[in-house]
């Protein structure tokens, strides 16, 4: 049995910059808030002409596949994790595959938000581990900056939040002490509401609350997204932010415990723990939990915001340039997020 590795990675950040004070202009917030509470400093703002999920995630791509020296024509398989994707329907995965001129090869959109990579990386896993595929490439990109409530209203959501782009080759080796070594996966779907942005949608809650029993025509033609929705704000992430923070506290450390233990290991062996980039508090609370130095783990929460699926790929693409991972380094990734779903990946780099 093969084990898969990252033969090539990168990431791309829009250029825009957007600091706590510039959101002062749209919403009733400081610089001092978003600090205390989240340890964001600023994010990133795709280019509003034309720079998308899907482009990002090309630039990403073309990135990863130079570092892994081999061309587009070798990708046999993409996945592509977002939860900002270019249309509601088809996903990113095709547009890439149009976009980067690849083979007819498999496209496979992931639906996990914040848990995307660890998820995606662990179905392209089970592909490498079998032998039925030897270049997979997994994209993870966001574009929240057209999606979110910039209004005092939406200032819980908004002001977390940041795009962005990462990409890795995935390949298989048979070379003794390397490779992903276990991935676990959860979800806990009674809290689906706690975060989750409700339209445009086929549950039919809008209507239920409106007590409407019989659609007319009109209403039959507004299901999806009506005026009314647009107006009560329902085409905007909505988030209970203290409930996410305290199910986070708890599963992060338990899930990367979880991958440790399958392999016999304990944090203090860790190289490195890349956690999702939700919060600077979250990250410190596990690290304090967990017992981990400071050079232990890789946060890069203030400068790029939670950029959901692709903070994970972004800060490993980063901390890899940077040299603070090394072959043969034991590398955990966990996540928490929307669903709630969560999970982790530990690997020999
Ligand atoms: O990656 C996806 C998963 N998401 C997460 O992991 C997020 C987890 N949750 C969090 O990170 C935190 O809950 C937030 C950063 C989102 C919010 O921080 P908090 O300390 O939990 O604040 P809160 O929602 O309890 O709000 C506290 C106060 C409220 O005012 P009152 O009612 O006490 O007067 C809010 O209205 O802070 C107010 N507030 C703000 N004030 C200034 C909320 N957002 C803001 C803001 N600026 N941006």
């Amino acid at each position: 049995m093969f084990k898969t590795v990252i033969a090539g990675i990168g990431h791309y950040v829009p250029k825009n910059v957007f600091t706590n004070n510039d959101l002062t202009r749209y919403m009733d917030t400081s610089d001092e808030w978003i600090q205390e509470r989240t340890g964001i400093k600023e994010r990133r703002y795709a280019d509003r002409t034309g720079e998308t999920t899907t482009t990002m995630g090309v630039e990403a791509a073309k990135m990863a596949i130079e570092k892994a020296g081999i061309s587009n024509n070798d990708i046999d398989f993409i996945i592509f994790a977002t939860l900002s994707p270019d249309y509601y329907f088809p996903g990113c995965g095709v547009l890439l595959q149009r976009a980067m001129k690849m083979n007819e090869v498999g496209a496979l959109d992931i639906r996990n938000q914040c848990s995307g990579f660890v998820y995606a990386l662990s179905v392209a896993d089970q592909f490498i581990k079998t032998g039925t595929y030897k270049n997979i490439l997994l994209v993870c990109s966001e574009k929240h900056s057209f999606g979110l409530d910039f209004s005092t209203r939406g200032r819980n959501v908004s002001v977390i939040f940041g795009d962005g782009a990462a990409a890795c080759v995935l390949q298989p080796t048979q070379e003794e002490g390397r490779g992903v070594l276990s991935t676990h996966l959860h979800s806990d779907g009674e809290s689906a509401e706690i975060l989750a942005m409700f339209n445009p949608g086929t549950h039919a809650n809008h209507w239920l609350e409106q007590k409407v029993a019989n659609f007319d025509d009109a209403e039959m033609g507004e299901m999806f997204m009506s005026h009314q929705m647009i107006d009560n704000a329902q085409n905007f992430p909505n988030m209970d932010g203290p409930t996410v923070f305290k199910k986070a506290v708890v599963k992060f450390p338990e899930v990367i415990m979880e991958a440790l233990e399958k392999n016999g290991y304990k944090p203090s062996d860790l190289n490195l723990l890349i956690p999702h980039q939700a919060n600077l508090r979250i990250a410190q609370f596990v690290q304090q939990k967990l017992q981990l130095k400071d050079e232990q783990v890789y946060n890069n929460i203030e400068r790029f915001g939670n950029t959901t699926a692709a903070s994970i790929p972004i800060a490993l693409s980063e901390a890899s340039e940077l040299g603070k991972i090394k072959k043969g380094d034991l590398v955990c990734m966990a996540a928490f997020g929307s669903g709630f779903t969560w999970g982790s990946a530990l690997m020999r780099w």
